[in-house]
This record gives structure tokens, C-alpha cells and sequence, in this order.
């Protein structure tokens, strides 16, 4: 027998004792290092094998296999009990009342003004539109040129506009007009380049005004915006499909009536109210003693904000309305002040769980 494959045999045994005695998992990864790493003690050995008398070598060799395999072996028994052992006393001390109650998850729901822009995106579906939607960060060409708004209308005035600064001048509105929208008339423009009349969509999101804030005015509100392209399109269709919406949002009793109004990217425009809905009509300190609340704006769409569309006047028509989503959220739950909408104060916004 070589030299060799006595000190093989005597590695197996003094290996095997080592992890008899290894504690835990750890002990047996050292073990494991020390045998086979690099310079383990069973690596170093195998490298005299060269050097065994030839005669002797394939027995040597066939050994130091066998040696390995059987270290192997054991090390991996050796760690699985360790593991199971492990688990085992882990599950031991551990206890599991069956009958205590579960943990309750919080549910989370949708913001009062989000629950009234989803009603309003069922019943505008339900009429055939579309949602489509623009972005909040817009540019003064959009949000004003393309809606036939010269630059010394009122509404472009610094006291309404929120301009977005000019990189590193903060107090100067950027060269190329960047601004936050001041209302959601600019997707009108995005809708028509983007799609082939007929078209159907309403354009719901978040609006920004340099407003001083109070009970009612924020800098920050929502709206949706609705247009229609077609030929043949009439102011006829306007007030049959307001009409239409009024009863669907508020009612099959609702009253309705236009008004005159002014847009500058609608012509003919007109101020849509329905009968007070704190008092039904009889008059207010809610409606002015009028009876009546403003609850959109709307008119035909002037023909140069449908050639800034990119649609030719003569062969197409439209009408748009848009109206504030903040307001109807207030009036549907008798909230007496718009800040409360922004507050992000639980205490308030839990009281409105519906569209869960
Ligand atoms: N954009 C108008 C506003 O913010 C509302 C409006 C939309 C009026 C579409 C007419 C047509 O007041």
C-alpha cells in the first residue's frame, strides 16, 4: 500500500470525526472548505498522486475516489439533518392560535372627486365617447394660440397662469412657453390632430390656477372636457346631449336651461345651468336666490380652433363643453368648503367610501 493512500485513509478518519462533532451548519461549511477549497488538506493530497510508484497508482487513485465520495456524502447527510433540525425546533416553539381573528387590512377608496370623474366616464360612455387624455404640463401654443386666445385675452394674464420658470431663473416664465393648463381645452386641439372625425371623447384631468384659495377657488382643480366632430353637427345636438347628461348625473326631474356665454373657441357659446340642487329651484343663499347653478360652459367649436385640429370647417362641425369636477363633488356630499378636497386629511376623507 502506498504512502499515500494511507494518509487518504487516514484524512477519512479523522475527517469523519470532525463532523460527528460539527455543531451546526456552519462548522460543516468550514469542514467542507478545509477539505476540498483550494488548499484543502484532501486537494493537496490528490496532487501527490503523480508522484506514486506507477505499479501502485490505479489503486491509489481509485482510493482517493472513493475517499472523496464518501466525505461528500456525509457532509451532505450531515447538513440536511442540520437543516431539518433546525426547522424542526423553529416549529417547535412556535404556536399558532387558530381561533384569535385575523389582522383587518385597511382598504384604501377613491377620492369623492375621483368616484364623481369615473360616474361621469360611465355616463359619457354609456353616450358613445371616449376618454382621452392630454398632458398637465402644456404649452402656451395649446393651451391658448390653438384655441383662438391672443396673447392680451385676460385669461393669459400672469395673475391666472402658472408658468413654468425658465431653467436656473426661477422668476422668468420659460422662452418656450411651458405653463401649466389652465384647463383641459387644450386635449380638444390633441384629440383632433390625433384622431379622424367622427369624434367622440371626453378629456377628464387636473387643471392648475394662479388663484388666491378659499372656500372656493383652489390652484389646483379638475375637469372634464367633452368633444364631438362630425358632420352635419348642430347646437341642436349640443343641448339634446346636455340635457341627456344633466338627467343622467342628477336625476330624470332635473331642469335645465342655456344661457348666452362667451368662449373664445366657441361659437356660438353658451352657460349651462340645472335647477339648485340645495333648494330644487325655489332660491338660495346657495344659487344666488336664483334658483339655478352654472354647471358647464359649451358652444360650437369656432372654425379656426378646428383648422389648429387640423380638420377643414367646411366639411366637419364639432361642439365641446367642459365643466368643473371639484364643484359637483362639493354639491353631491354638501361639502361647505373646496379645501377639503385637497387637505389630504383622513378624518375627512373617510367619510366618503363609496367607489371602493
Ligand atoms: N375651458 C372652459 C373653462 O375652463 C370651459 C369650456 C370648455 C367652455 C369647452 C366651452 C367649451 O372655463
Amino acid at each position: 500500500m502506498s504512502d499515500l493512500a494511507t494518509r487518504l485513509q487516514q484524512l477519512q478518519t479523522d475527517a469523519l470525526a470532525e463532523l460527528a462533532a460539527a455543531a451546526d451548519a456552519r462548522a460543516v461549511n468550514e469542514l467542507r472548505a478545509s477539505l476540498f477549497g483550494r488548499s484543502g488538506r484532501l486537494t493537496q493530497l490528490l496532487r501527490g498522486l503523480g508522484e506514486v510508484d506507477p505499479a501502485e497508482r490505479p489503486a491509489t487513485g481509485k482510493l482517493a475516489n472513493a475517499v472523496r465520495e464518501a466525505l461528500e456524502t456525509a457532509i451532505d447527510d450531515r447538513l440536511a439533518d442540520l437543516v431539518q433540525a433546525d426547522a424542526g425546533a423553529r416549529l417547535a416553539g412556535e404556536t399558532m392560535d387558530m381561533s384569535s381573528p385575523g389582522r383587518p387590512w385597511r382598504v384604501g377608496h377613491l377620492h369623492p372627486t375621483m368616484t364623481v370623474e369615473r360616474d361621469l366616464r360611465e355616463i359619457f360612455h354609456a353616450f358613445g365617447f371616449e376618454v382621452f387624455e392630454g398632458p398637465e404640463i402644456e404649452t402656451d401654443a395649446m393651451n391658448f394660440e390653438a384655441l383662438n386666445i391672443p396673447p392680451d385675452h385676460p385669461s393669459r394674464d400672469l395673475w391666472d397662469t402658472l408658468y413654468v420658470a425658465e431653467t436656473g431663473a426661477p422668476r422668468q416664465p420659460a422662452a418656450d412657453g411651458t405653463i401649466l393648463r389652465t384647463h383641459t381645452s387644450p386635449v380638444q386641439i390633441r384629440a383632433m390632430q390625433a384622431l379622424t372625425p367622427p369624434i367622440r371623447v371626453i378629456t377628464p384631468g387636473r387643471c392648475f390656477r394662479y388663484e388666491a384659495v378659499d372656500a372656493s377657488h383652489g390652484f389646483e382643480f379638475f375637469q372634464v372636457e367633452g368633444l364631438v366632430v362630425d358632420r352635419d353637427t348642430s347646437l341642436a345636438d349640443l343641448k339634446g346631449m346636455l340635457e341627456e347628461f344633466a338627467r343622467a348625473l342628477y336625476g330624470e326631474a332635473t331642469k335645465t336651461r342655456f344661457r348666452p356665454g362667451y368662449y373664445p373657441f366657441t361659437e356660438p357659446s353658451v352657460a349651462f345651468d340645472v335647477n339648485c340642487l340645495v333648494c330644487g329651484g325655489s332660491g338660495c343663499a346657495a344659487c344666488g336666490r336664483s334658483g339655478w347653478m352654472t354647471i358647464l360652459g359649451a358652444g360650437m367649436v369656432h372654425p379656426s380652433v378646428l383648422r389648429a385640429g387640423g380638420i377643414d370647417p367646411d366639411e366637419f362641425q364639432g361642439y365641446a363643453f367642459g365643466m368643473g369636477l371639484d364643484r359637483i363633488t362639493l354639491l353631491r356630499h354638501g361639502i361647505p368648503d373646496l379645501r377639503l378636497l385637497m387637505s389630504a386629511d383622513l378624518r375627512f376623507l373617510e367619510q366618503f367610501p363609496a367607489g371602493r
